[in-house]
């Protein structure tokens, strides 16, 4: 087999847009989790996740600040370079964070080309509605592909005056069916729909036709993201819409209780953790 007829057959097993875009005319959810290093990102892309969120959450659960604000675009190019060399199959998206997108379309279009030029992101995610649609727009012009974010968008903390639920009453969830809108009208691949009421995911998921990935907006997305923090139990705290598939935060502490127990008593290193 030639070299050229690998490669060619090695992208065709590759999640892309258009493998995404099928998932959800044919009813079948994928799955996003966030990854932001090279070990968990192998760990997840071998077990089969669609998608690689390299997300600004990484300002809580890496860094541990009490928001994404402080993030930098470096910073989220490092981790995508991370997490680029853990994948094979995954489509590997890269959070932009805040400040590198607000001031405007061109500074979108230019953060984004870092983000797969630098990082090895396969596509670029961004928060906002209506009010982002001209950067979603420039940046796809540009040839990469916008993954969307509206409902609970964690940048505009201050603004919404904390983490609250969105898409409540008339007039909040007619401002996250518009801002949907106008990102399906932009172009963008998929939307995250974060933090909303579940009837309105459904509504939302219904209206548009590109994929929507949920995070605590019900079952009826055509997929889901999870924090793999969140997921695996690694936080003390977890928001009521997270299911903890695992519990490594409590393995972890009884490893290091162990070791600590072993090495003080000096049990380790036992015969077979030597050199002769
Ligand atoms: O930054 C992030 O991890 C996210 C997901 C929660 C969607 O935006």
């Amino acid at each position: 087999m030639s070299t050229v007829t690998t490669a060619s057959a090695t992208r065709e097993h590759r999640i892309t847009i258009r493998s995404l875009a099928s998932r959800k005319s044919k009813g079948e959810p994928f799955t996003m989790l966030t990854a932001y290093d090279f070990t968990f990102a192998r760990i997840f892309d071998e077990a089969g996740v669609d998608v690689l969120l390299v997300g600004d959450s990484l300002g809580n659960v890496v860094q541990g600040n009490d928001t994404t604000l402080p993030v930098t675009l470096d910073e989220v190019i490092y981790h995508t370079r991370l997490v680029a060399r853990g994948v094979r199959r995954a489509l590997i998206v890269g959070d932009m964070p805040f400040g590198s997108y607000q001031v405007g379309p061109e500074d979108a279009v230019r953060t984004a080309i870092r983000l797969v030029k630098e990082g090895g992101a396969h596509a670029v995610k961004l928060e906002g509605g209506v009010d982002v649609a001209d950067s979603v727009r420039r940046i796809v012009l540009a040839q990469i592909p916008v993954m969307g974010h509206v409902g609970l968008t964690p940048q505009s903390v201050n603004r919404m005056g904390g983490y609250r639920v969105q898409g409540r009453g008339d007039e909040g969830r007619q401002r996250v069916i518009e801002d949907a809108l106008a990102l399906e009208a932009a172009g963008v691949f998929a939307i995250v729909l974060e933090g909303i009421p579940e009837d309105l995911g459904k509504e939302i998921t219904a209206l548009v036709s590109v994929p929507t990935i949920g995070i605590g907006a019900g079952v009826h997305c055509d997929a889901q993201v999870l924090v793999m923090h969140d997921l695996l139990g690694l936080n003390d705290w977890t928001p009521s819409f997270v299911k903890q598939f695992a519990n490594l935060g409590a393995e972890a502490s009884k490893a290091a209780r162990a070791y600590i127990d072993e090495v003080t008593n000096r049990k380790f290193p036992g015969e077979d953790h030597v050199y002769r």
